[in-house]
């Protein structure tokens, strides 16, 4: 049984007062805390470690660089790549969707071509597709979905007969918690010669990852939203795809030989690293995995769909309440607003009884306007919630609901 008291003590930042109220947090969506083992070891990092990599001759370089890429190894095994160097480090997924935007722009982007992404994307995946069609006259192709926030398959299978050059989804949607087929609308796509990008940012902590099972040719996720420190994060490809896309950032270590007339770039993944990485984040990353790891994963996701079931059970006993996003097959969070009361001032009545959620648009707002909404109060959970704060949190709205009105 998952020890939830032991997995606090590794969080400190949660044995807190606000306003004079335990905190209950619950805007994991947006960043995970750190555990006392990743914060432990970035600050070693600093201590006796910090150095620039695969610069210098000296002990302290070398060393530095074999712990950064033993961190890539450790990244390419939790989420099952083939090897290593199919790991590029980034600041994020936002950073990692946008190098695939922009390399994908320069080798494969003509004018009129489309990109197919869902119509439950963050903003960050959609409008660096959507600027990139547009500079070629092209079109951003949107696959629709329900009213409970489940993708239209048979649309998609529509659009993409319609010749996208690239798909773009959501593993998890960060407003409506639907877990999407991607690995069936992945072996969709290559029916058609598709290459498929998923954006892992919502699913990577909470459900075990395998790239080569799901066959996309891309997989992207942030750090900090894993319990690893932020500014980290990661861009899986497939070696074939990494080999032929163009670098995205150009500068140090990325490069091979340079010339005033000419340059030639280095081999994966250090073509697309330009720059001083974030060494010590990337360390940070480790441990997060390695303290995933240390726990039962089936637990942990067992004890996630409860918080998730309670918590949408004891919701629904309030009056007004509308729920955003009822797929069956959904995970991490619920999203909901109440008749007559706007999710900000709800959010801001909650805070004040020690309770963190997000409200608003969650950067996804083509979701709002097909739900026909101005946001959402939106609580998210992560390993070291428990049914008490559940209670805790639903209380709380209920209360604010009944002030509010
Ligand atoms: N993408 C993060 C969220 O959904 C910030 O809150």
């Amino acid at each position: 049984m998952l020890d939830i008291s032991e997995i606090r003590n590794q969080f400190p930042v949660l044995d807190q007062q606000v306003y004079g109220k335990p905190l209950v947090y619950l805007d994991n969506a947006a960043t995970t805390q750190k555990p006392l083992c990743v914060i432990e070891r970035e600050r070693d990092y600093y201590l006796h470690e910090n150095c620039n990599i695969h610069r210098g001759v000296h002990y302290l370089s070398q060393k530095a660089t074999e712990a950064y890429e033993h961190a890539r190894q450790t990244v390419a095994d939790f989420i099952r790549a083939k090897e290593a160097r199919e790991i590029i480090f980034t600041r994020g997924t936002t950073e990692s969707l946008n190098l695939l935007a922009t390399s994908f722009e320069h080798l494969f982007i003509n004018e009129c071509d489309k990109v197919l992404i869902t119509a439950m994307e963050h903003h960050s995946n959609l409008v660096p597709w959507q600027q990139m069609v547009q500079r070629h006259h092209g079109q951003l192709l949107v696959v629709p979905m329900d009213d409970k926030g489940v993708l239209d398959l048979e649309q998609y299978e529509m659009l993409l007969k319609e010749g996208p050059k690239v798909v773009s989804i959501a593993h998890i949607s960060n407003v409506l918690g639907t877990i999407n087929p991607v690995k069936e609308m992945v072996a969709m796509a290559h029916r058609y010669g598709i290459p498929v990008v998923v954006d892992g940012a919502q699913s990577i902590a909470h459900h075990p990852i395998d790239v080569q099972e799901l066959d996309c040719d891309f997989f992207v996720f942030s750090g900090h939203k894993m319990y690893a420190p932020m500014g980290i994060g990661g861009l899986y490809g497939k070696a074939e795809w990494l080999e032929k896309l163009p670098p995205y950032q150009f500068g140090g270590e990325m490069v091979d030989t340079v010339s005033f007339e000419k340059t030639t770039f280095n081999v994966l993944p250090y073509k697309f690293e330009a720059g001083t990485p974030n060494v010590g984040a990337a360390l940070g990353l480790e441990t997060a995995i390695q303290f995933m790891q240390g726990l039962n994963r089936n637990e942990v996701e067992l004890h996630e769909a409860q918080l998730l079931c309670s918590a949408i059970e004891k919701l629904s006993e309030i009056d007004g309440i509308r729920f955003i996003g009822e797929a069956e097959n959904r995970s991490g969070l619920v999203s909901f607003i109440i008749d007559g009361i706007h999710p900000y001032d709800l959010g801001t009545i909650i805070d004040k009884m020690g309770v963190a959620v997000r409200t608003g648009h969650h950067c996804a707002e083509p979701v709002m306007t097909r739900f026909g909404i101005p946001g959402t109060v939106r609580a998210s959970f992560a390993m070291y919630n428990t049914l008490d704060e559940v209670e805790i949190f639903v209380k709380a709205v209920a209360r604010a609901a009944m002030m509010l009105r």
